[in-house]
């Protein structure tokens, strides 16, 4: 390890699903409160059109204050930097949602001056308001420069909880031509070498990879959690799920959920599934028998394991005691 310790900066929690829900929705706030989702978002970007922002304002502070949101984590996404709401947003927030908020979400985050910004503007408020709860920060790297500027931004404030990937947001960034929000494309393809006996094939390569790889790299080394963005084709359980897993392995804790079919995948995806968990704990009762012979190495069925293995292992135990703590 290097001499720098990174320590996980948000208390263990759960993050498997995170719901959107719409501003200017009241009727579903009741609604996702109730759904077994780990984390809800109250939207007032891009789910609320512009006309509706006032209201849709108006409407979140008074669910923070009313509403039962039981045990789960409560977030805010507000509008961006670039837009004429995102300071009301904030200060409404801060100064009237109550103390039940958790966290604002910041889109299309650019630049570390950005966190710096909303963390001036939700460290005055809550000053203001007195506050007793520190209210955290999620930002979605949903653009090229939030990408380009990420390891600054993870670094730039420490309200910050979480990164997010915004798929959409991030295509129209970088001009991909796709329409799709995650999930994979028939164009972006390899072909596997000529054969003279065989055909060839069209191996899928994912889109996604490289910007959600790298946002788990910052997170992490930051103390932050990564969590994987929205699939938009909620008709698709099946893309939910492959998309869903990959990014589990890669090591984000959840998911987004923009309709409430796909909570109930995510929170399935995001628990590690019983025989990488029955595994883990072999590895870790198997590293304390060797442990106690003087071993630092050991086999387990054939295979090497040794200090590493303990600390991979642990990620999967850790996860799961939080999800059976739940359940
Ligand atoms: N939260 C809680 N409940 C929701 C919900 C949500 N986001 N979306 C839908 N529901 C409820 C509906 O009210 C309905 O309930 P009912 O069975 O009691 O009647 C049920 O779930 C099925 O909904 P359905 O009719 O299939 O959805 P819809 O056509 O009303 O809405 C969407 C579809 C996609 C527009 C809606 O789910 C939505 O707005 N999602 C969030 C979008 C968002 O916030 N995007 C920003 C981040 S990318
Ligand atoms: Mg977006």
């Amino acid at each position: 390890m290097s001499f720098t310790q990174i320590s996980r900066r948000v208390p263990p929690r759960l993050y498997r699903s995170k719901l959107f829900v719409p501003g200017s929705r009241t009727e579903l706030f009741a609604k996702a409160a109730a759904s077994a989702a780990d984390v809800v978002c109250l939207d007032l970007e891009d789910a609320v059109a512009p006309p509706d922002k006032d209201k849709a304002r108006d409407n979140i502070v008074a669910a923070l204050n009313d509403v039962d949101w039981k045990q789960k984590l409560v977030t805010v996404r507000v509008n961006g930097l670039d837009t004429h709401w995102c300071y009301r947003d904030v200060i409404a927030l801060v100064e009237k949602g109550g103390e039940r908020l958790d966290a604002v979400m910041i889109p299309k985050i650019g630049n570390a001056s950005d966190v710096y910004a909303i963390d001036m503007l939700v460290t005055q408020a809550s000053l203001a308001a007195k506050r007793k709860k520190q209210i955290g920060l999620e930002v979605i790297i949903e653009t090229t420069m939030g990408l380009t500027n990420i390891n600054a931004i993870a670094g730039a404030s420490r309200r910050l909880e979480s990164l997010h990937f915004g798929a959409a947001d991030y295509a129209a960034s970088a001009g991909m031509r796709t329409t799709n929000i995650g999930g994979g494309n028939a164009d972006y393809v390899m072909l596997t070498d000529k054969h003279p006996n065989a055909a060839r094939e069209r191996h899928w390569n994912d889109l996604w990879h490289y910007p959600l790889f790298r946002m788990v790299q910052a997170a992490r080394a930051h103390g932050l959690v990564p969590i994987d963005g929205p699939f938009g084709d909620y008709s698709d359980p099946d893309g939910f799920r492959v998309q869903a897993m990959r990014t589990a392995v890669l090591g984000c804790e959840g998911k987004w959920a923009i309709h409430p079919n796909q909570v109930a995948l995510a929170n399935e995806i995001y628990t590690p599934p019983a025989k990488e968990v029955e595994r883990a704990e072999a590895i870790l009762a198997a590293m304390k028998d060797a442990q106690a012979k003087g071993l630092g190495a050991a086999a387990l069925n054939g295979v090497l394991i040794d200090a590493a293995s303990i600390r991979q292992a642990e990620v999967i135990v850790r996860q799961m005691q939080l999800i059976r703590e739940r359940t």
